[in-house]
């Protein structure tokens, strides 16, 4: 295994600390509609972290770990238009403190999904070039303020989420189903990291990166048509992100496809390009499965999901721990940079019972992934692993339905439980070190 391996643990702002209504997010207007995210739950309270993140701290120092990835509230530092929140910015300040007194490292990101409602009502969302500019200025807030703190920093967690899911499929905030928007938010939320890249690089000094969701994608039944559908796919969901950043370009073949739909591309500027493809110090790769596909003429993006008879999680995703090293291999076409695998993990149907929660099919899922990771880290540089997550939480249109926390949260008492997987993820760490 590679010398300095970083094991870590992983959670995002919106999925835990609980907004108790001070301000507003697009998640929660989309889970005031009905039909959007289960039983219309949302993030008020979540796991209530804002409150007990110096016990949650601990439970991160006792599990043994080096590093926390942890992602800042875009809208508790602006909760409004121009008005930035001391208070927002203390409780950060605040948990990084905490988090350096424990001597354990941070890995920030600054936009993991919650965009604030204001910035919405505005724009529409990153479908407008001025989004880029209040992410910028809330980034600029952020790092000036924070850098001294954070040991790492990430721009985005997983923009294809954001523009696919969120403007194509209509399955997360904003919920549109729009083929335009998919290029624009694409576009404009890449762009975004680029200025934020290009501010860090002239006035800061530590390691900054990115942090992509990728699938590799395949189909069962090989045919031209299901072939193509794999590689266009490939192209919608992995490319469109790894191409930009290492590369400066888009994929060619969906840029084809999108003006065979008739849409005007000329948004798409040379010099955004180069903003977003500026060297990163660091790619996060987050990952929980394949995406089996086939060839689906209904869509506009020629393909659909498709199932397998492979055992699962309870999202339903395949467990298919080889596909994870498949995704690395390929950001390794496009890049020699560190990669940090920052979300690997499982959600189970757990029950506790008289304190305990024994869920041997998570603690398998997590020491299978994270023994491959290990194993392959020399060969393909691979510097850390993250658990998604510490701790149950929201999880996103499901709720909180879904849980992937090596910790057991009571959403009543929010009394936390290190589950069984917790205990052995930390024997794991303690007899690697
Ligand atoms: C990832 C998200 C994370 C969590 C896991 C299960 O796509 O980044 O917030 O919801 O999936």
């Amino acid at each position: 295994m590679k010398n300095n391996f970083t094991y870590g643990v992983s959670a995002a702002s919106y999925q835990i600390e609980g907004t108790h209504n001070k301000f507003e997010t697009i998640w929660d207007t989309f889970a005031k509609k009905d039909g959007c995210v289960h039983n219309n739950e949302d993030g008020t309270f979540a796991c209530d972290h804002y409150n007990l993140f110096k016990e949650d701290v601990q439970l991160i120092k006792d599990l043994g770990v080096d590093s926390y990835r942890l992602s800042i509230s875009w809208a508790r530092v602006f909760p409004e238009k121009g008005v930035l929140s001391r208070d927002g910015i203390d409780f950060y300040k605040s948990l990084l403190t905490e988090l350096k007194r424990q001597n354990i490292k941070s890995n920030v990101t600054m936009y993991h999904w919650d965009m604030p409602s204001w910035v919405y009502d505005e724009v529409g969302g990153w479908i407008h070039l001025d989004a880029t500019e209040y992410f910028l200025e809330y980034a600029k807030v952020i790092i000036d303020e924070l850098d001294d703190l954070v040991d790492m920093l990430a721009t985005l967690n997983e923009p294809m989420c954001s523009a696919y899911l969120g403007h194509y499929l209509g399955l997360h905030a904003p919920g549109h189903r729009d083929l335009e928007e998919y290029i624009k938010a694409t576009h404009y939320i890449l762009l975004a990291h680029g200025k934020v890249m290009k501010y860090y690089r002239e006035n800061y000094k530590k390691q900054i990166g990115i942090v992509l969701n990728l699938s590799h994608v395949l189909t069962d039944a090989d045919n031209d048509d299901n072939n193509m559908a794999v590689n266009i796919h490939d192209a919608v969901t992995n490319r469109a992100y790894l191409e930009p950043v290492f590369n400066g370009s888009y994929p060619e073949d969906l840029l084809n496809l999108l003006r065979k739909n008739n849409i005007d591309l000329s948004f798409i500027k040379d010099e955004d390009l180069k903003l977003i493809s500026a060297p990163v110090d660091f790619l996060g790769i987050n990952n929980y499965t394949h995406a089996l596909v086939e060839y689906d003429q209904s869509n506009q993006l020629l393909s659909k999901g498709v199932q397998s008879d492979l055992p699962k999680t309870a999202m339903d995703w395949d467990i298919t721990p080889e596909s994870l090293i498949k995704s690395v291999e390929q950001a390794r076409e496009y890049t020699d940079v560190p990669i940090y695998i920052t979300e690997n993990g499982a959600a189970f149907d757990d029950e506790l019972i008289n304190d305990e929660v024994v869920d041997n099919e998570r603690e398998e899922y997590i020491l299978t992934h994270l023994k491959l990771i290990e194993q392959e880290s020399v060969r393909l540089n691979i510097q850390g692993y993250y658990v998604w997550s510490l701790m149950d939480n929201f999880e996103w249109a499901y709720g909180y339905s879904k849980r992937f926390g090596i910790i057991y949260v009571d959403y009543k008492t929010y009394k936390r439980t290190p589950k069984k997987s917790y205990y052995s993820l930390k024997k794991h760490i303690l007899s690697n070190k």
